[in-house]
């Protein structure tokens, strides 16, 4: 079974999933990280940026990486994941431009890209810490349910679900991207640590579903993490609301 800590708010979990990165930068101030996106992580990142600023830690040596990225928005498009990090963590925490890694989905060949992409995290070493979100059909990084599973860095078609789920970044539902690229599921195990983040009633069930899940299901894909000897899942008490723990 996977570790759970739940707290009482959504600052809690917050707090708590930044003060993870930061442990592990202590031991390693070339932290390789890969940062998730969307509504859960912004106030872990807003909590990192903090400790940067008051001098709590120092991310001026990391390596940060997208976890996944809409095809084919721009890097610097307002809507990329890749501005998202640069919004609400990259520029307050000084991590250097040259440390922060995207696929850019604009290359002429995507899958030469996704090739490229792994093997820059490669290079890197794999990645000290990755931070997961949940989608409610239990996807990690943009790793939609699926009969089989790409172990390393793909292109994906995004589930009617997830694009009605992102639609709200968005001005309508036609605005959001259809494809992205993400980390495989085996780019995301070969992580030294995983910590999974989820607030919210709306994420009421899926937790339920990790908390209680004891085997591989691809058709769940954050079934997966049981394959991982360090994964720790952070959730407030809404997102925890259907179990007892
Ligand atoms: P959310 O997305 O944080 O916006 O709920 C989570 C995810 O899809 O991984």
């Amino acid at each position: 079974m996977l570790n759970f800590i739940i707290t009482e708010t959504y600052s809690a979990m917050s707090i708590l999933a930044a003060n993870r990165v930061a442990a592990a930068l202590i031991n390693k101030p070339d932290l390789v990280m890969a940062m998730p996106t969307g509504g859960t992580p912004v106030g872990m990142l807003a909590e990192m940026s903090r400790m940067a600023k008051e001098g709590e830690a120092d991310f001026t040596k990391t390596f940060s990486f997208n976890i996944d990225e809409y095809i084919p928005l721009a890097k610097d498009d307002p809507q990329s994941y890749y501005s998202f990090l640069q919004h609400h963590f990259y520029q307050h925490a000084h991590i250097p431009t040259e440390n922060t890694f995207v696929p850019d989905v604009q290359a002429a060949d995507l899958t030469a890209e996704c090739i490229r992409y792994e093997q820059i995290i490669v290079d890197h070493g794999d990645f000290d810490i990755t931070i997961l979100g949940i989608g409610h059909d239990g996807h990690i990084g943009f790793n939609e349910p699926h009969a089989t599973h790409s172990s390393v860095c793909h292109l994906i078609d995004l589930k009617t679900e997830t694009i009605e789920a992102n639609t709200r970044f968005f001005a309508s539902k036609d605005d959001v991207p259809k494809q992205a690229i993400t980390l495989g599921m085996g780019t995301i195990l070969r992580s030294k640590e995983i910590v999974l983040i989820a607030n919210g009633v709306s994420k009421a069930a899926v937790m339920k579903q990790l908390y209680d899940c004891t085997r591989i299901d691809p058709l769940f894909p954050a079934s997966f993490l049981l394959l991982h000897p360090n994964v720790t899942v952070i959730g407030d008490r809404e997102a925890a609301s259907l179990f007892n723990l």
